[in-house]
């Protein structure tokens, strides 16, 4: 099966988001359809969630999901902004049964980086570019000459003594109340630390912040040059979609052997 058209489907802290993907044009098929992410955000929950999507779709291929945690083989490991029971759920398995569809899960900012890397701003770019998107949480994921290192959670490192996505995340801008100059001078501290310890050429802004760049890019002043993916938030859904058509043909190569 030639896998060019794949469910891409992105978690997120507040809405889960679906779209029919051309894989090889990096290109929604059809308008997104989001569902608020049901609270308590529980596996059984979301799954349910994810079989609506399907349905309303009514689709019968292949289905990527990005996921807000470290993936594991398909087992979630970590869920920071959703539930503890999570943590060590085969994923694959629950979505696969639950829609009686293929069904790939990767971390979500693994998900949006592969996108923005082929489709995006780092299309073509062969140095270290460090993609951190900004929501809920904060997601981060690096490339070097376009390959990526899963699951790196930089989102977590410790800034003033605590999670750094406490700080500076969106949502944290707007627990805090704070005014876009004022959350990109918090954004500004996180992206320093992160060129102290990363080194990369480019930095690329993700997640729902990539919309309102204007509002806060001109105050940043990292050595890097930032700029915001250019795929905005459909990146999650097709980065989801593409890592979908990966892992099909690692199944299927592992199957030859
Ligand atoms: C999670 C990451 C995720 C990021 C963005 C963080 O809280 O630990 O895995 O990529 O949020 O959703």
């Amino acid at each position: 099966m030639k896998l060019k058209k794949v469910l891409g489907i992105d978690i997120g802290g507040s809405g889960v988001k679906g779209a029919i993907v051309h894989t090889k044009e990096g290109k929604l098929k059809t308008k997104r359809y989001r569902i608020p992410t049901p609270q308590p955000a529980t596996p059984e929950a979301v799954a349910d969630v994810i079989k609506k999507i399907v349905d309303h779709f009514k689709w019968e291929g292949h289905v990527g999901v990005g996921f807000p945690g470290v993936i594991q083989q398909g087992f979630a490991r970590t869920a920071a902004n959703l539930d503890d029971s999570w943590i060590d759920v085969n994923l694959n398995e629950l979505f696969s049964k639950k829609t009686g569809c293929e069904v790939h899960v990767v971390n979500d900012a693994d998900a949006a980086g592969m996108a923005e890397m082929k489709f995006g701003s780092g299309k073509g770019f062969k140095g270290v570019a460090l993609l951190v998107t900004v929501g809920t949480g904060l997601g981060t994921v690096i490339f070097t000459n376009g390959r990526l290192l899963p699951n790196m959670e930089m989102g977590h490192i410790l800034l003033h003594g605590a999670d750094a996505e406490e700080y500076a995340s969106d949502a944290a801008r707007k627990a805090d109340d704070l005014s876009w100059e004022d959350w990109a001078g918090r954004f500004n501290e996180y992206l320093h630390r992160m060129e102290e310890l990363l080194w990369p050429d480019m930095i690329i802004i993700g997640g729902g912040a990539s919309k309102k760049d204007d509002k806060f890019i001109q105050h940043l002043d990292t050595k890097a040059k930032v700029v915001p993916a250019t795929l905005l938030n459909e990146a999650g859904i097709i980065g989801a979609a593409l890592t979908s058509k990966y892992y099909h043909k690692l199944e299927k190569k592992s199957g030859e052997k």
